[in-house]
């Protein structure tokens, strides 16, 4: 690459090179004012691949997504350590795993991911669903507490904030347990507060700017992270195996000091809820502004619990189990449909070698080493021609004759990968089935026990684009909600 900022002279077979006429710089500033929209006029002009410099770093877009599989595939020429090792550590204040100070740690610390999938996520969801119930049954679901509200047991409530209190607390139950002698622990508020403050910096320092120029956020994480340390995680009980497992092999390391833990812990708990929190949003958000969505989902969840025989819940006390959960293919759609409307994730990969890549028949491009292969499926989730009206939400996009729908295409040819919240190939995501289920089991109870309106009068929400790039889009502004029991 020194020879194209030197000289600006491309290699035969090399993607056509957008530089703008800032030098480092490039077009960082426009792909970040709306990263979708910035791709989308560059593949009109250059097709389906093309490169950019972004903020010092060259990066080829591949935009036809019937080339992904070629990518995903590609594990040990394009390399996925980089975030790993360099980006995550210095975001969340832990040292680089892959070091010889830590032998073995990178890979005992990918196994630990199992952990949140397969049988094991039987008894996460489970635990899932029992601190949302507490949380639900305590705060919202007291039925003389909801009368006191006046207006006819109505309550108003911000849409987001409803969300992140919920689902936070709930979340980090679930993962770290309880206090020694409560259900619930007392400054969880103080905690989501500070995680907010540092959420609000977090793609600055994803973008490498130094924390000591970032005011107060250096003093927050660390205030954060001091939450994690060893004798107060220990001190929790019904902590879920897979924070118990990470303890145990941290423990290994002599060479990790108590804050060094406590930066990992801290970065789990950024990982669990950063996207989940938004994500949970968008689903509530459109199910309730679609109330004929609302009321199929709801449907489908009276129907489901009258074949069980489960349609008294009266005590407001109902489980699902993971299986039941499973079965809940409308609620699932909607789900995804929302994902898909505000996931905006990019896919990173770096050359390891001068190749040239196979991408579609006969078609390939040359890379060089250190050279950047970008994937942004929120261009293909928002291309026509696999999704029809792409800006509408549709809650049953994703089921096609009483199953799931898994067929789209893109120029004939059926797509391998077509909805990609989760990353993919090494990197996707390892807590994806248990995002999905407990979002599913917030909605679930949220729609079983509540009627739910918008407050009138309010704007459409829309995606805030500024920080494209890093999973899930946060709403542009809160929206007011409404929300009273239903008869059991
Ligand atoms: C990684 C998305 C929820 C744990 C990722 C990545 C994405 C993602 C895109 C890959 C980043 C990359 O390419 O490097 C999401 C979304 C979620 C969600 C959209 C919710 C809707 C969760 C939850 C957990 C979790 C609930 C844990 C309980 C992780 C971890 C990684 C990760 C540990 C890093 C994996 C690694 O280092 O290989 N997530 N995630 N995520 N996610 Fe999630």
């Amino acid at each position: 690459w020194v020879c194209i900022i030197v000289s600006n002279v491309r290699r035969d077979g090399e993607p056509p090179l957008i530089k703008g006429w800032i030098p480092y710089i490039g077009k960082a500033l426009e792909f970040g004012k709306d990263a979708h929209k910035f791709l989308e006029e560059y593949k009109k002009k250059h097709g389906d691949i093309f490169t950019v410099l972004i903020a010092g770093k060259y990066m080829t877009f591949i935009m036809n997504p019937l080339m992904y599989p070629n990518i995903i595939k590609r594990g040990k020429q394009l390399d996925f350590h980089e975030f790993s090792n360099q980006v995550a550590p210095r975001t969340f204040g832990y040292p680089p795993v892959f070091s010889s100070k830590f032998p073995g740690m990178p890979d005992q610390i990918k196994r630990s991911f199992h952990l949140l999938q397969g049988d094991n996520l039987t008894p996460l969801s489970k635990s899932m669903m029992g601190n949302l119930l507490l949380v639900f049954k305590q705060d919202h679901l007291d039925k003389r507490q909801m009368e006191d509200s006046g207006e006819g047991g109505w309550r108003t409530d911000s849409m987001c904030e409803f969300c992140s209190k919920v689902m936070f607390e709930a979340t980090f139950l679930t993962l770290y347990g309880k206090p020694a002698s409560k259900r619930r622990h007392s400054s969880m508020e103080t905690l989501r507060e500070d995680f907010i403050e540092f959420d609000k910096k977090f793609p600055l320092l994803i973008a490498r700017i130094p924390i000591w120029l970032l005011g107060r956020t250096k003093a927050i994480r660390e205030k954060l992270i001091n939450y994690f340390l060893p004798q107060r995680v220990s001190c929790w009980s019904n902590t879920s195996q897979f924070i118990t497992r990470r303890v145990e092999l941290f423990e290994q390391y002599n060479s990790l000091r108590d804050m060094d833990k406590a930066a990992h812990h801290f970065a789990i708990l950024w990982a669990s809820v950063g996207n989940t929190i938004p994500a949970t949003f968008w689903a509530m958000y459109h199910l309730v502004s679609h109330p004929e969505a609302l009321e199929a989902v709801r449907q489908e969840i009276h129907s489901l619990l009258k074949l069980w025989g489960m349609d008294d819940f009266s005590d407001r006390d109902i489980n699902l189990s993971r299986e039941q959960l499973d079965q809940l293919l409308y609620l699932e759609s909607a789900v995804n449909e929302s994902l898909r409307h505000s996931s905006s994730s990019m896919n990173i990969r770096v050359a390891q070698e001068d190749f040239s890549l196979p991408l579609e028949a006969e078609q390939s491009v040359a890379v060089r080493k250190g050279d950047i292969i970008t994937l942004y499926p929120r261009s293909m989730h928002m291309d026509p021609e696999i999704y029809d009206q792409p800006e509408m939400y549709r809650y049953d996009r994703f089921v096609q004759d009483g199953r799931q729908k898994t067929d789209f295409y893109k120029d004939g040819q059926r797509l391998k990968y077509y909805c990609m919240p989760f990353g993919s190939g090494a990197t996707m995501c390892p807590g994806r089935y248990f995002a999905i289920n407990e979002i599913k089991q917030f909605l679930f109870l949220l729609l079983l026990h509540f009627d739910l309106q918008l407050v009138e009068g309010q704007p459409k929400v829309t995606l805030d684009t500024s920080r494209a790039g890093l999973g899930i889009l946060l709403p542009a502004k809160d929206v007011r909600f409404r929300y009273r029991l239903r008869a059991a």
